[in-house]
């Protein structure tokens, strides 16, 4: 039997286990009254590791990267869904910034899901030594988290298999240990103060899918949609602010359905807008909206900045003639 045959069935035992099993939890119970929490200290603007600059967010009277760097202390793993482009992976990267050392220029580990992830694209593999060939071991994102003891992020955490998943189940519910069996040569390795998960993902993307029992062992959850306030300060245009904010009235009467502009795609018009001016802009954007809600893009976009067709590649461009002398 292969090694990642043999992972896979112990990953399935597992998934298996603790959906049965009421694990015991590592918690105390909670108090009757509990202590609020806005007395966090707020951390402020912070730079992300790319340079821009990440604006702390209020998340219920929180700050947001307060509340990351609370729920780490306590670990409390945290979950959040958002429409792509809305701050997700901008916050976890603001959030752990100040943590950054030679090791890990971030401060946290990230593993970015897709549909094809595997076990060892977590806990690591063996990989051939073009020089010695001997196999050595390659530690992935999960073991270089709890082997330097910095939060683990797992984006886009919906995109990837349950079964696959199962092995952050021991390290979330109480059990808190490491065991690779993929290299026996590995002792189980306990989490330190510092570990613990954050997923982001997008649920409403096709094939996106959470199990009950990976939900369940996060404590906190949170929607993440666009602070169109902020949009402004960053200098994105009022007739974008208001045309995205006109459909998020309409989806939330259930008249529109269709896909909104976030920030990462305000950014990038208003970008568009100051260099190529406002109809190319309008016209690109209309270009990226999904066709099925292009018709209602379109005429938000008419209404509150100017009216476009989608952005087409022309005819070839001719020199423009010499003047006579
Ligand atoms: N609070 C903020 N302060 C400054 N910039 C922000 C903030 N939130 C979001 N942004 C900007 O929006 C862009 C998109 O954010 P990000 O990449 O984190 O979105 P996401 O929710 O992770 O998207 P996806 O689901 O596609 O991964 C960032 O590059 C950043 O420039
Ligand atoms: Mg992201």
């Amino acid at each position: 039997m292969s090694i990642a045959e043999e992972m896979r069935i112990h990953c399935e035992a597992e998934l298996a286990r603790s959906q049965t099993s009421s694990s015991a939890k590592r918690r105390p119970r909670p108090k009757t009254s509990a202590a609020p929490v806005s007395h966090l200290t707020p951390v402020g603007v912070q730079m992300r590791p790319n340079g821009q600059k990440y604006h702390p967010r209020n998340l219920a009277g929180v700050e947001d990267l307060a509340f990351l760097r609370d729920a780490r202390r306590h670990r409390e793993h945290v979950l959040m869904d958002g429409p792509p482009g809305a701050g997700k992976t901008a916050m976890v990267e603001a959030a752990f910034a100040a943590d950054a050392t030679n090791g890990h220029p971030g401060g946290v580990e990230t593993i970015v899901g897709t549909g094809s992830t595997e076990v060892p694209d977590f806990v690591g593999t063996f990989v051939q030594n073009p020089a010695t060939k001997a196999y050595e071991w390659m530690p992935g994102p999960l073991m270089r988290s709890v082997e330097n003891d910095v939060p683990l992020f797992v984006d886009e955490i919906a995109l990837i298999d349950a079964r696959v998943l199962s092995v952050l189940y021991p390290l979330m519910d109480g059990r808190d240990e490491l065991r690779i069996e993929m290299n026996p040569t590995l002792p189980p390795m306990k989490v330190g103060p510092g570990w613990f998960v954050i997923g982001a993902c997008n649920r409403d993307v096709p094939g996106a899918h959470l199990s009950d029992a990976l939900v369940s062992r996060f404590d906190h959850h949170f929607q993440v949609t666009t602070d169109w306030d902020l949009a402004a300060d960053l200098g994105v245009p009022l007739g974008l602010i208001k045309a995205a904010k006109n459909l998020e009235e309409r989806k939330a009467q259930a008249t529109y359905e269709g896909w909104i502009p976030q920030m990462r795609d305000a950014l990038s018009f208003a970008e568009c807008f100051s260099r190529h001016g406002q109809d190319f802009a309008v016209a690109s954007l209309l270009r990226k909206c999904p066709a099925a809600d292009r018709e209602d893009m379109a005429e938000t976009l008419a209404s509150n900045l100017a009216p476009a067709e989608p952005l087409t590649l022309g005819a070839r461009m001719r020199k423009p003639r010499q003047g006579r002398k």
